[in-house]
């Protein structure tokens, strides 16, 4: 197909831009480079289509910018994660979750009166609709958490009609609010119908990890006094797993939301593509892969087969597209590993001592250090949310609970941008040329 002729944005002053010469043609495009605040500049080829009648393929999206986002930035070589300009350490240290929900949603750590007014709206979001109740009685008891999830998530479009304007800026805030708020009771109340027990219902004197927890290991029978340094831990858990940049679950959101999808909808959309374990279902693995392992003397043996392209096994917790370097949510949790432990009184815990021997082995393995393969964030997670009292089936479930303050941040500021088109990308062809119609009695 001829090129077509080259309607690049030509700036007058087009400070930077990138060529693309076609060698068989001789023909060249210059396209703008555009610079963010931190990190690798993008080559804007909005209109290389038009021009050049050549699409890009990149299959799992190792070299594409899928938008422009003020959220969240990591620098995969030197290990950075920062929301909002503010480091993932010094938040997992001095601030809260539902501060950092402020911070993602709204650009700025709140002022006192800020975080107040949105703590309050926050809490007084937590109840569900009493109905959503009777769609736990459908699922089976032994369904996995996930699964239920996505199926009640989901529903929320169905009762809160008074909030599916997309268009209109106080819906979506409200939207916003509700999924925030609504996500513990949810994942509460799956973990209390997979074990048979009846569910709490939250508490507005309570915190947000401390309400959680209680709808999780209270129960009406006696009142129940959340562990302080169990809910310190859970906030930590939760804002390390809030946001984080164009992952798989977070652009599955974006893209349902290009459609113009209600935000339950598009939240569900998220927690379907989190649960794989090569995304957040990774920490239920960990543990499954620890377990599997049982003592370090098999560790070897677990290395080699980690490095069998032949075979399937991996070692979960370990590798990222992204970080090629520690990922610093690990390093964070790593220490509050011990320090949970510690603290409950658990000291020897032979899962965590076999993780940090694993971890060193896999450190000193050429195979790892050359593709950099670090522990991620899912190493060390599951190993606190089992000494916390969580099975293993409600880890990523407690991925989502936190994901969904990242998922609904990328989504509004998506719903802000001054245009929404729908996400639809192109492909290259490589199936049958055009052929006739074979009837029945002609085909083999
Ligand atoms: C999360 O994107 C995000 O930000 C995700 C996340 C978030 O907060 O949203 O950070 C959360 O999903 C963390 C990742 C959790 N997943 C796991 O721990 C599962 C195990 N890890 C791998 O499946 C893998 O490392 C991925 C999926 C995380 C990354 O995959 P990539 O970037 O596509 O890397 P790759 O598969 O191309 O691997 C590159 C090489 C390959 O070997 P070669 O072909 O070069 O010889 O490294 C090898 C892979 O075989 N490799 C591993 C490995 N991970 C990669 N070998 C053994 N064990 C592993 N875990």
């Amino acid at each position: 197909m001829p090129a077509k002729k080259n309607t690049a944005p030509q700036k007058e002053t087009a400070e930077k831009t990138f060529t693309f010469t076609n060698d068989q043609t001789g023909e060249s495009w210059q396209f703008p480079i555009v610079d963010g605040t931190a990190g690798p500049s993008v080559i804007d080829i909005r209109t290389l289509y038009e021009n050049t009648g050549h699409f890009t393929l990149d299959p799992s999206f190792t070299a594409t910018g899928s938008c422009k986002s003020r959220l969240t930035f990591i620098d995969g070589d030197e290990g950075i994660l920062m929301h909002r300009g503010y480091s993932i350490e010094e938040l997992t240290e001095k601030s809260t979750f539902l501060e950092v929900a402020y911070l993602l949603l709204y650009g700025d750590l709140p002022s006192k009166n800020e975080l107040h007014d949105f703590t309050k709206s926050i809490t007084y979001h937590t109840m569900v609709h009493e109905q959503i109740h009777l769609f736990f009685r459908g699922f089976r008891r032994d369904a996995h958490p996930m699964a239920i999830m996505c199926g009640v998530v989901g529903a929320l479009s169905a009762f809160y009609h008074d909030s599916l304007d997309i268009w209109d800026p106080k819906q979506r805030e409200i939207s916003a609010h509700r999924l925030i708020a609504k996500m513990p009771t949810l994942a509460a109340m799956t973990y209390k119908y997979s074990i048979g027990q009846p569910f709490m219902y939250p508490r507005n004197d309570l915190g947000y990890a401390e309400n959680f927890l209680q709808m999780c290991f209270g129960v009406p029978a006696e009142p129940y006094k959340v562990n302080p340094l169990h809910a310190n831990a859970m906030e930590k858990i939760f804002i390390l797993h809030a946001d984080h940049e164009q992952n798989a679950s977070t652009s599955t959101v974006r893209l349902a939301g290009s459609s113009q999808a209600n935000p339950f909808a598009c939240i569900a959309s998220g927690i379907t593509s989190l649960w794989g374990p090569s995304h957040g279902g990774a920490n239920q693995e960990v543990l499954k892969m620890l377990e599997q392992i049982g003592h370090k003397k098999n560790i070897p043996e677990f290395i080699k087969r980690a490095k069998d392209k032949d075979d399937p096994f991996r070692l979960m917790g370990f590798g990222h597209r992204v970080y090629k370097n520690y990922d610093p949510r690990a390093q964070v949790l790593r220490a509050s590993a011990h320090e949970v432990l510690h603290d409950l009184g658990i000291n020897d815990n032979p899962l965590l001592e076999l993780a940090m021997e694993l971890e060193k082995i896999a450190l000193e393995d050429k195979y790892f250090v050359d593709r950099k393969l670090f522990p991620n964030v899912d190493f060390y997670s599951g190993i606190i949310l089992r000494a916390l009292g969580f099975p293993d089936t409600m880890f990523t479930v407690l991925f989502a609970l936190a994901r969904t303050v990242g998922w609904i941040s990328q989504w509004k500021e998506m719903m802000e941008e001054p245009t929404l088109r729908i996400g639809r990308p192109r492909q290259l062809y490589t199936g049958p040329a055009e052929r006739p119609y074979i009837p029945m009695n002609k085909r083999k």
